[in-house]
């Protein structure tokens, strides 16, 4: 068996370089726990990017897709089979919309509700060819394709990889009034919007903001696009983080723990007047609808309802907050989230950076990632017990001080 370092150097030379990984190598997971290649222990704090919401290797979901494996993998949408039809019937009833479209990662759930919002602009709004504008906030993530980094204003998503796609804005998040002033042009078609910004850091909007943006899409028959594909699946302590507000989105994308971080699957959900703007032949995808993903999705969702996932992850992440909060240290500028999707901004310290801060709370026994250098993200699987999670504080809090 390799050591860690001989992992790193296998990666480092054959891999690209479009990540900079925390020095672990992981080997095994289970539940909330991941192991590393030396057998050491770690709660992991990052969950995959929340894809991992259901816990590592969560049996049920495990045991789903290797039976499908065995039976049948895949049949591309050329042919019928006997498992889409009635995952698509039981995603669509579980959050109330007449159809799905599968995709598989998250970045083509996105793609796919732009051009579903395109063509609705086009078809029912009556907006003139070529001419549809869909808005975005400032901040905003939704993966790394050629349009997702066009409607990017994070210059190391999108530097150097233009020309850009056309018929994207920005408007400040969390901004209602900007928004309004936007949507006054007719031929905007779509607002996409994160309900929290995950990628930016964690960066929760006010109380009313949802429910705003739903409003003013109405008033100016405009399409709300709602990026659940990080806060869906009960990581915010609700079902969707649109739940917490009378705010439905239009157009819904859910990807990650959609299938608990066991096989890429992401679904665009939409009501028949926008769903079926869309005619066979111009959209799809190989994998997406795979009887693998079909299965494992189900059973995945069936998983967050069976064991109660959004509730623990509001219940423990008031506790986490509050803990956090009350602890006082100036190392900590700011706590922030939602359910168990929160992040702290790291001051530095003796010039230690929130880098430092993660790998020492590697070596303490926690895997967390920095993001845009001061910002700590801590989102463990939703199936964290009350007393893990107090251990967790606990480490959070010793490593802390260490500085
Ligand atoms: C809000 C949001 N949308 C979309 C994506 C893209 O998902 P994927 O990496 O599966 O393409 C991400 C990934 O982090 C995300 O956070």
């Amino acid at each position: 068996m390799f050591k860690s370092k001989k992992y790193i150097e296998l990666e480092d030379k054959y891999g690209a370089h479009n990540y900079h990984p925390l020095p672990v190598v992981l080997a095994k997971g289970e539940g909330v726990f991941v192991w590393d290649v030396e057998g050491k222990k770690y709660y992991d704090f990052l969950s995959s990017y929340s894809a991992v919401n259901q816990g590592h290797c969560h049996p049920k979901i495990v045991d789903v897709l290797k039976k499908q494996a065995d039976t049948l993998t895949l049949t591309s949408r050329a042919f019928y089979n006997n498992v889409l039809g009635q995952y698509e019937q039981f995603i669509t009833k579980l959050f109330g919309y007449d159809k799905v479209l599968p995709m598989n990662t998250g970045v083509e759930g996105g793609e796919t509700a732009n051009k579903l919002a395109r063509k609705w602009g086009y078809m029912k709004k009556g907006i003139s060819k070529n001419k549809a504008r869909i808005v975005f906030a400032n901040g905003n993530f939704w993966g790394r394709t050629l349009a997702a980094i066009s409607s990017s204003d994070d210059p190391s998503s999108y530097e150097g990889f233009g020309p850009f796609m056309p018929g994207y804005d920005l408007i400040p998040y969390n901004n209602l009034e900007a928004l309004e002033k936007e949507l006054q042009d007719f031929n905007v078609c779509a607002f996409m919007v994160e309900p929290i910004q995950g990628e930016a850091g964690v960066v929760v909007p006010d109380q009313g903001y949802l429910e705003g943006v739903r409003k003013l899409c109405d008033k100016y028959n405009v399409l709300f696009i709602a990026d659940e594909v990080q806060t869906g699946i009960a990581r915010t302590g609700k079902m969707l983080a649109c739940d917490y507000e009378d705010a439905r989105p239009d157009i819904l994308i859910l990807g990650k723990a959609i299938s608990g971080g066991v096989f890429p699957v992401s679904a665009v959900l939409a009501d028949d007047e926008i769903m079926l703007c869309i005619k066979p032949g111009e959209h799809g995808s190989t994998f997406g609808g795979n009887p693998i993903a079909c299965k494992v999705a189900q059973a995945a969702l069936e998983v967050v309802i069976d064991e109660n996932l959004a509730e623990n992850a509001y219940r423990l992440g008031k506790i986490f907050r509050k803990e956090l909060r009350d602890f006082d240290n100036d190392m900590i500028t700011l706590v922030r989230g939602k359910g168990l999707l929160n992040a702290i901004i790291i001051k530095p310290k003796n010039g230690k950076e929130a880098w430092d801060v993660c790998l020492k709370l590697r070596d303490n026994g926690l895997l967390a990632k920095p993001t845009h250098g001061d910002i700590i993200r801590f989102a463990p699987p939703l199936l964290i017990t009350e007393e893990q999670l107090m251990e967790c504080i606990t480490i959070i809090k010793k490593t802390i001080l260490s500085f």
